[in-house]
């Protein structure tokens, strides 16, 4: 019983990659066979996020969608501090590689969605998670379109409430019957909750949660995944709230 699921935002800078590494690392804290991949060929993240991890990267995404490798060499075992052999890596591209080589060439889009299902049953997954690139490109819209539940952020403002909007608008035209919206970066002063008000009546879409603005993450620098570093933080709370709505009910059970 596998699962893909999707993190979005129509914006950028909503929260996606930050989103998607803690929800992996906390599905495998649970005991999940999970796999990540940075689908965000333009401006990855994740090699960054999972800097220990992937200091050894030879191969990526990106070699994948060329041709150089298959899928399974380009997914590594993430070392993270909870010390657990359940979660998996794919890079969007070395940075070396540079991201001229995959826009010149191009590639055949359908390689992605048969990478996916490779994955998981060359990995034996639980849980497929991809990150995305903002906005509607060829390998968002493929993410998307393969997910069994979208996750899909905003902030607490108008722009990106209407950005949210289309981005529900195309997933219901791609045949994505599974959304969990939540609002993310939300600030103190009960903006977020109001938000989840708007939302909830504009979309009739239940909100999942209300992800508060955590100062501590930018004193991270990045240099530890936020939800091992503060396990008990209302943040990961939401974290959870997000799995445990993605999780259950059986609509989102692939095979
Ligand atoms: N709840 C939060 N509280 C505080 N900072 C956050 C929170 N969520 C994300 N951030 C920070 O916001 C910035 C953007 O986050 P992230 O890179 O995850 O967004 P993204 O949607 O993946 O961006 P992009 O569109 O560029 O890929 C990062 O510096 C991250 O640490
Ligand atoms: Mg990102």
């Amino acid at each position: 019983m596998s699962q893909i699921i999707t993190v979005h935002s129509y914006r950028g800078g909503t929260g996606k990659s930050s989103t998607a590494a803690n929800l992996a690392l906390l599905l495998a804290s649970a005991g999940r066979r999970v796999a990540l991949v940075d689908t965000d060929i333009q401006t990855p993240s994740l090699d960054v996020m999972f800097s220990d991890a992937m200091a050894p990267v030879r191969r990526s995404l990106t070699d994948y969608l060329v041709g150089r490798c298959e899928i399974e060499d380009a997914a590594y075992p993430a070392d993270t501090d909870a010390g657990h052999g359940g979660l998996f890596l794919v890079p969007a591209r070395n940075r070396a590689a540079g991201v001229n080589e995959i826009m010149g060439r191009g590639y055949d889009v359908g390689l992605l969605r048969e990478g996916f299902d490779r994955l998981i049953d060359s990995l034996a997954l639980d849980v497929l998670l991809l990150d995305t690139h903002a906005g509607f490109n060829n390998e968002t819209v493929t993410a998307m379109a393969s997910a069994d539940v979208l996750v899909i952020l905003t902030r607490a403002d108008r722009l990106d409430l209407a950005g949210a909007g289309e981005t529900m608008a195309l997933a219901g035209r791609l045949g994505c019957v599974r959304m969990s919206v939540a609002v993310n970066l939300a600030p103190d002063g009960g903006v977020g909750e109001r938000m989840r008000a708007e939302v909830e009546s504009a979309y009739a879409t239940k909100v999942t949660a209300v992800l508060p603005y955590a100062p501590e993450m930018a004193s991270l620098a990045g240099e530890r995944l936020f939800s091992t570093a503060y396990p008990h933080h209302p943040l990961v709370a939401g974290y959870r709230r997000i799995i445990s709505e993605v999780s259950n009910g059986t609509s989102a059970i692939r095979r």
